[in-house]
């Protein structure tokens, strides 16, 4: 294979990226380890900002989410006795997308599908060369063979445990960690939401989160200890933990059924600086990760290829380097103020193990200002609603 620019990763930042180089004429190859099949199963994001919402349709990808994706004009923060309204729209003129990432990769492979772009499945043992020298090149093996695409540039977008970060020698850079001591379980099931916006709560049986997908399909979430497994949580486990967890009025009205999806994320903030090496530069998940707190992962990946696109069309149209130069520098200074948004939004809705009670009084106090100051309210609604490009 030849191509302009080598793209490791099938996800969603490596198909949004070929979208746009693309119908840009720029030729790619995505080499992807999954199946199809398998991408398009993982149950991630659900929350899309209005920035994310405009590349979608930049991108040529926005007819199905606009017809089938649920504007949301705010979202509710609570505790035991309090349940604060934040209305993005009045503070900041507007609004979020309930859309699913595995909406939005369906119809990304769509898309690239009729362009008639090169996405390999089922790709292994991939590795990167020649990353600062005038070409590169990658290998990988494919349909039991060796083999090897050239290029002029490579973007890593293979998620946090891709070969795209690590190949960029050690000294040459620096990562920031912080690992929280719980996690996620996440269930699917098919009843409607039990409110009409989103429901984030700090109760004093740990966090839930009460999201959706559409009328009639929920994504609700509870804290749970890093040791605990999937099978410690039958069903009734579940609704008993998150009936306890959310406002009593919103659990007065909840409806419960089976779940279709059970899975446990782990919570870790961390960063991987800088975003290039030569000809490689890394994008989404490979270089950064969030707690999913505040719905910034997804929405970052797209952050990062918005900066990187606009950078790689610009060399590969003969109209310089300034902007590959700057890319590394760009998307950090977004992707920290996301990672400080994330780390709050975390460190004020969740029970740690061990805390005092000095800690649940600041959870309380933060949500207490919140309900007493529009300033308060806005700051949130800015970084929700995601910062500027
Ligand atoms: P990924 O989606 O990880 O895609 C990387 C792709 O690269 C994958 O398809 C992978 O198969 C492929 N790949 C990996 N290694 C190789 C290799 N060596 N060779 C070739 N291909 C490779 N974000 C939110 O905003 N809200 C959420 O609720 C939320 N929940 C999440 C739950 C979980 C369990 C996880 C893991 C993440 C969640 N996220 C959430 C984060 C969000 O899903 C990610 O930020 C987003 O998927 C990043 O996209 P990406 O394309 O950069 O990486
Ligand atoms: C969802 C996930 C999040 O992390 C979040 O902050 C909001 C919604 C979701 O899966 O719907």
């Amino acid at each position: 294979f030849k191509t302009q620019v080598a793209i490791i990763g099938g996800g969603p930042s490596g198909l949004l990226l070929s979208q746009l180089l693309n119908k840009a004429g720029i030729d790619t190859v995505v080499l992807e380890r999954s199946s199809r099949a398998h991408v398009l199963s993982r149950i991630r994001a659900g929350i899309l900002e209005w920035g994310t919402v405009d590349l979608l349709r930049e991108a040529g990808v926005g007819a199905r989410m606009d017809a089938e994706g649920y504007p949301h004009d705010g979202c509710y923060l609570s505790d035991d006795d309090l349940m604060v309204h934040i209305d993005f729209r009045d503070l900041t003129g507007k609004q979020v997308m309930v859309y699913g990432q595995t909406e939005v990769t369906t119809d990304l492979y769509a898309a690239q599908d009729a362009m008639g772009t090169t996405i390999l499945h089922g790709v292994e043992d991939v590795s990167i060369h020649d990353l600062e020298q005038a070409q590169s090149f990658v290998e990988f093996t494919h349909d039991g063979a060796r083999k090897r695409v050239d290029c002029l540039y490579v973007a890593g977008c293979d998620g946090f445990h891709g070969v795209s970060r690590n190949t960029i020698p050690e000294e040459k850079r620096r990562a920031f960690e912080r690992v929280y001591p719980f996690g996620w379980l996440g269930i699917l099931s098919e009843v409607p939401p039990v409110n009409d916006e989103l429901i984030y709560s700090n109760s004093r049986h740990g966090f839930a989160l009460a999201s959706m997908r559409n009328e009639n399909l929920v994504r609700y979430y509870v804290q749970v200890p890093l040791t605990d497994k999937v099978e410690d949580w039958s069903d009734q486990r579940f609704w008993d933990a998150f009936t306890q967890r959310i406002p009593a009025e919103a659990a007065a009205r909840l409806i419960t059924g089976p779940s279709i999806e059970k899975s446990i994320a782990p919570l870790r903030s961390f960063v991987s600086e800088p975003l290039r090496w030569g000809n490689l530069f890394l994008v989404g998940d490979s270089a950064h990760i969030v707690p999913p707190t505040g719905a910034k992962g997804l929405n970052l990946a797209v952050s990062d290829v918005y900066y990187l696109h606009r950078a790689l069309i610009e060399v590969l149209t003969g109209q310089g380097a300034a902007g590959i130069d700057d890319y590394s520098n760009r998307a950090l200074a977004r992707i920290w103020k996301a990672m400080r948004f994330s780390w709050q939004m975390t460190t004020m809705l969740h029970q740690f193990d061990g805390e005092d009670a000095f800690a649940a009084q600041m959870r309380k106090a933060t949500l207490s200002h919140l309900a007493n100051s529009q300033t308060a309210r806005r700051e949130l609604a800015e970084n929700y609603i995601g910062l500027p490009f």
